[in-house]
């Protein structure tokens, strides 16, 4: 039921780069893993604004808030980062962290629908307070966009025959029965891997838009962050990491000028620090952490 934070140190002696104070965003909060050992190295008059979408992550840290007065909760997604600290007048931060995906409660507990091993409501929505569940998504959505979301987020070959078998089920209620849906309609089964994992990932990274919420989240990072600021996201797939390394990518390169001059000013904001992936002791200890990548750029000084 509990969250192992994944490249827990990593993260934060990237993120804080021997700073021991400051005003930190931790924009997954999630159990708060990282969020308490970031307090753990910051001075008392240091700030830790921690965001998730989650409302039980949210009442997590609530509580944590009432008791270390330099916590502040937000409840919003880190897609609207810039809005919400603009609201709070905090000025600019010294460092942003994003450890992206769902948390072990999230897809521990059954009632919240993400799991295709404990039975539950087929709701998947990270924030359930809002927007529509897994169950009405996949009664709304068309057959042939079903089928590229699978395929797309999925990377799921047999997405037409997946999707075709789910549209001509009528409403799944139920995380069990979706995944046996999806495992009749499946032709080739993998390995050590549920025939429905690639569809369950896919509707979730779709229903949650994690995705775009990324896309929007990282200018917004670099945005709020002051020069020398530390920018660290953790990603679980390879469409999240692609995304994290292309915009650090492009925000740290020079764009392609031939035998023109180098433009002025100069367009770059970020400067790569590092890619880090967990050893053989954190993947044998917690096996969630195997597919884990961790990517830190700095703010440049003059941007
Ligand atoms: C992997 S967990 C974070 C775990 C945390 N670092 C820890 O050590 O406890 C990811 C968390 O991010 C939250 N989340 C995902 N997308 C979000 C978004 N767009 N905005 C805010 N929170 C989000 C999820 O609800 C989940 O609680």
């Amino acid at each position: 039921m509990s969250h192992i934070s994944v490249l827990l140190n990593e993260t934060i002696d990237a993120l804080l780069a021997g700073r021991t104070e400051g005003i930190y965003i931790d924009a997954t909060f999630g159990r708060g893993g990282h969020t308490q050992a970031l307090l753990k190295r910051l001075s008392d008059n240091s700030r830790v604004i921690a965001f998730d979408k989650d409302p039980q992550a949210q009442a997590v840290g609530a509580v944590m808030a009432a008791q270390d007065s330099r916590l502040m909760m937000v409840h919003a997604s880190f897609a609207d980062l810039a809005e919400q600290l603009d609201q709070l007048n905090l000025g600019l931060v010294d460092g942003v962290m994003a450890d992206l995906g769902i948390s072990s409660p999230q897809i521990d507990q059954a009632e919240r629908g993400f799991s295709f091993m404990n039975d539950g409501p087929l709701d998947m929505r990270m924030d359930n307070s809002q927007g529509a569940t897994a169950s009405q998504w996949l009664q709304d959505i068309e057959e042939e966009d079903l089928a590229n979301i699978l395929f797309q987020y999925g990377e799921e070959r047999y997405s037409r025959r997946i999707a075709k078998a789910i549209k001509r089920a009528g409403i799944i209620e139920t995380t069990g029965m979706l995944a046996q849906i999806v495992k009749e309609a499946h032709p080739k089964w993998e390995k050590h891997k549920h025939p429905a994992t690639r569809s369950f990932q896919a509707i979730r990274i779709a229903l949650n838009r994690e995705l775009d919420d990324l896309v929007a989240f990282l200018p917004q990072a670099v945005q709020v962050l002051k020069p020398q600021g530390r920018l660290a996201v953790i990603s679980f797939h390879s469409l999240e990491d692609r995304v994290v390394k292309h915009f650090i990518q492009n925000q740290s390169t020079l764009p392609e000028q031939g035998w023109l001059p180098q433009p002025e000013p100069d367009p770059r904001t970020l400067k790569k620090i590092a890619r880090i992936a967990p050893g053989d002791q954190e993947v044998n200890d917690n096996y969630r952490s195997r597919s884990a990548w961790l990517r830190v750029a700095e703010r440049l000084e003059h941007a």
